[in-house]
């Protein structure tokens, strides 16, 4: 392991190129129009796959978007670790936010990234993250410094649901054998305060559509006297949370995990500026349900959010109207022991139940996952604990996200392992908005520590035995 850190030097400008050429691909899974795009991208990176070592490569097609899978099996008495990652990015827009085109990568200093960061949609989210594993298997398969077996497993719709992911994986389950799964589509603390993520929140995505008249109505010869679509919607959303910030659906904190003192002091450990937080985002104060800390309410504690909403005239001008339709996507993030279909349908149960007469309203699911916690007593958590302590010098400090990635609720029911989540990101990447960046720091820091947490995995489990 001694000549990582040399090798890293040698062959960063390079490492950067290939990343850079990656970014290039418009991989957007929601859009149809880049379908051509999303297939090039599973191309490349098989090639990739190929190119650092992997023994066998294959693009396994779905019913949507292929899965690249590629292993490299040195013995069957050796531990396997499954690395998985998307290749698949969040849609650019509101495009004229972006100061450089979202798909023409370039290198710029930032003042949390003085050695640069490289700007791009899915730089961060998940091309750069998964990008760290495809050159720490290079660097293990060139200097004979792979120590156990390694699969890789990258998708190409974790940002649209990963529906086909869990056909995949049921249909695959002996081919994807592990002894834990590694990810790396999290984030740190800060450069000089490593974490590793231990939780992700579930996920209930809806779509709500509200309908009143039959068409569109003049808004003075109406108004006032039917059922204004967008006022009942906006009226029925409001309605959902109390004055308290918390959730009004009947039965939706049944389930809710709640967290011991201990643990919570224990949270509260981490460090968290309020003061810098509210200065990055440019607000004078944080919101949220009362009797929980900032921190607490995005990652402990279940939440509900409008992400969209629209209807009626939105052009240029007035035009008076009354819309015959309103709709809005809500998302619920569920912490464990929430179930996200049974939320799903409470959700859908109690919106339909305050409709007022006059309208009708229709609750469209989407997708969704369960909630997960890796326990720090796992050897997963132990091997990547000591990995950051040799590369970043200090014990990483476990912190739980607020985000989601559904799909390893279900490795851990389907594949029976536990996930490690190594994320080298910084919630100032920017991920899902315009100029989204990763820094090369970062990513070579991540290309750095993962063939430690492969050596001192190897070695606990081992040992085990
Ligand atoms: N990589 C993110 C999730 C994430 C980011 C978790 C940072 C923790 C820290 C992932 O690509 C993502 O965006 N997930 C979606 C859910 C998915 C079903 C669209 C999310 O969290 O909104
Ligand atoms: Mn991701
Ligand atoms: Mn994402």
């Amino acid at each position: 392991m001694k000549d990582i850190k040399k090798y890293i030097d040698t062959h960063q400008k390079r490492f950067l190129d290939e990343l850079i050429d990656l970014l290039k691909i418009p991989s957007i899974s929601a859009d149809k129009a880049y379908k051509d795009e999303v297939f090039n991208t599973a191309d490349a990176v098989a090639e990739r796959l190929k190119e650092a070592g992997c023994a066998k490569v294959e693009i396994c097609e779905t019913p949507g978007y292929p899965i690249v899978y590629g292993e490299l099996l040195k013995d069957k008495n050796l531990p396997t670790i499954l690395v998985y990652g998307h290749y698949d990015v969040q849609p650019p827009d509101p495009m004229d936010l972006w100061d450089s085109a979202p798909f023409e990568p370039v290198i710029k200093k930032t003042e949390l990234h003085p050695e640069g960061a490289i700007f791009a949609r899915g730089a961060c989210d998940d091309k750069g993250q998964m990008y760290m594993h495809v050159k720490a298997l290079e660097y293990m398969t060139q200097n004979d410094d792979l120590p156990c077996n390694v699969k890789f497993m990258i998708e190409g719709e974790e940002e649209v649901g990963s529906e086909n992911l869990g056909w995949f994986i049921s249909r695959n389950q002996e081919k994807l054998a592990n002894d834990v799964i590694l990810i790396s589509d999290t984030g740190m603390i800060a450069k000089d305060v490593p974490s590793i993520t231990t939780g992700l929140r579930g996920l209930s995505y809806v779509e709500v559509e509200v309908t009143g008249p039959n068409r569109d109505l003049h808004s003075g010869l109406y108004g006032g006297a039917v059922a204004n679509p967008i006022n009942v919607l906006t009226k029925m959303i409001a309605s959902l949370h109390d004055e308290n910030n918390h959730i009004t659906i009947p039965g939706f904190y049944d389930k809710v995990e709640e967290l011991s003192k201990e643990e919570r002091a224990k949270m509260a450990e981490a460090p968290f500026s309020l003061e810098n937080y509210q200065k990055a985002l440019d607000i004078d104060a944080v919101y949220g349900e009362a009797g929980y800390s900032t921190s607490e309410r995005n990652s402990i504690r279940p939440t509900l959010d409008v992400n969209g909403i629209w209807g009626g005239y939105i052009g240029e001008g007035a035009k008076t109207v009354i819309a015959s339709k309103a709709y809005a996507k809500i998302s619920m993030r569920l912490v464990p022991d929430q179930d996200w279909k049974e939320i799903t349908q409470l959700f859908k149960k109690h919106f339909e139940s305050i409709a007022p007469k006059g309208v009708r309203v229709k609750v469209t699911p989407h997708h969704g996952g369960q909630a997960y916690v890796t326990p720090i007593d796992h050897i997963g958590y132990k091997a990547a604990e000591k990995a950051y302590e040799k590369t970043f010098g200090k014990t990483p400090i476990p912190q739980r996200s607020g985000g989601s990635i559904p799909i390893v609720a279900l490795f851990e029911k389907e594949l029976n392992s536990k996930t490690i989540l190594m994320g080298f990101g910084l919630d100032s990447d920017a991920i899902h908005s315009p100029n989204e960046h990763f820094g090369v720091w970062n990513f070579l820091k991540g290309i750095e520590t993962i063939p430690h947490f492969y050596h001192e995995f190897t070695k606990i489990k081992t040992s085990e035995n």
